[in-house]
């Protein structure tokens, strides 16, 4: 396989959530040419098992795969989680980075603080969690909270509904009593609720998201293969499994929310 640098990148996620990534690789790639697809026909992943998720993250990028792709971000904790390795082994010419919470930077800023983890159930149980918890917690205290439901609200745009305000205000009770002094998003379609799960909070903690590291890490990938494009307007493609035409919209819309 040849790459080129006009190739697209493929920025993949199991729906709408791997835009909030995508923002962040417009910024600092910004003459790249992107294709977007969520699948968000088969979404959520996070509460599917490893072997299926592997499956559907396998087969969605084989077909981009096949049409010339230069680089793919698995813009989403679940499949990273669940199916970087396999995927690295299936693809080993192609540039591929994904996403993991960004515990890192998190404990940097509170090194002795309280930080919750929010993240999918096959993110918050994985084996990578486990790792970066144990490479960079140092006096830390590290809360990982598997929250399952809540990715949906950002996948069918009802955020702003009354049932959403509940489901939050229940999810985070014991962090609304006993404050943290940040939460990691853990789920890229979580930086989208950034302010509600902050209001609900209370205390207004600090979030960290994964985005800007993946972002800049593609781009060391691609410069050390000499695969950047340095000039030019990037052109950016929306794809979803789901078709129809509320779910593009939506894709345009978060695009152009400010997180
Ligand atoms: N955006 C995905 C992630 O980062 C959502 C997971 C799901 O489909 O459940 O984990």
């Amino acid at each position: 396989m040849t790459y080129e640098k006009d190739m697209p990148i493929l920025v993949f996620d199991s729906g709408v959530g791997g835009i909030s990534v995508l923002k962040e690789l417009v910024k600092v790639l910004p003459h790249e040419n992107f294709i977007f697809f969520g699948d968000s026909k088969n979404s959520p992943y996070g509460t599917k098992s490893i072997k299926e998720i592997q499956k559907l993250t396998i087969n969605n990028i084989k077909h981009f795969f096949n049409l010339g792709i230069k680089g793919l971000v698995i813009a989403c904790n679940t499949a990273t989680s669940a199916s970087i390795i396999e995927v690295r082994r299936q693809f080993p010419s192609l540039a591929i980075v994904g996403i993991e919470p960004a515990i890192k930077p998190a404990v940097a800023a509170f090194p002795n603080g309280r930080i919750l983890i929010m993240g999918t159930p096959i993110t918050i149980t994985g084996k990578n969690l486990k790792e970066l918890i144990d490479l960079y917690k140092g006096d830390s205290t590290l809360i990982p909270l598997a929250c399952p439901g809540l990715m949906e609200y950002v996948e069918h745009n009802k955020t702003n509904t009354y049932e959403f305000k509940e489901f939050l205000t229940n999810l985070l009770k014991p962090y609304i009593e006993n404050p943290v002094d940040a939460f990691v998003t853990g789920c890229t379609h979580y930086p989208f609720i950034r302010k509600e799960i902050q209001n609900t909070l209370k205390n207004n903690p600090v979030f960290f998201d994964g985005a800007n590291g993946t972002s800049r890490a593609l781009k060391r990938l691609l410069s050390s293969r000499n695969l950047l494009r340095e000039n030019g307007k990037g052109n950016i493609e929306f794809l979803s499994s789901d078709t129809s035409e509320e779910k593009i919209a939506l894709c345009k819309n978060l695009f152009e929310k400010d997180i």
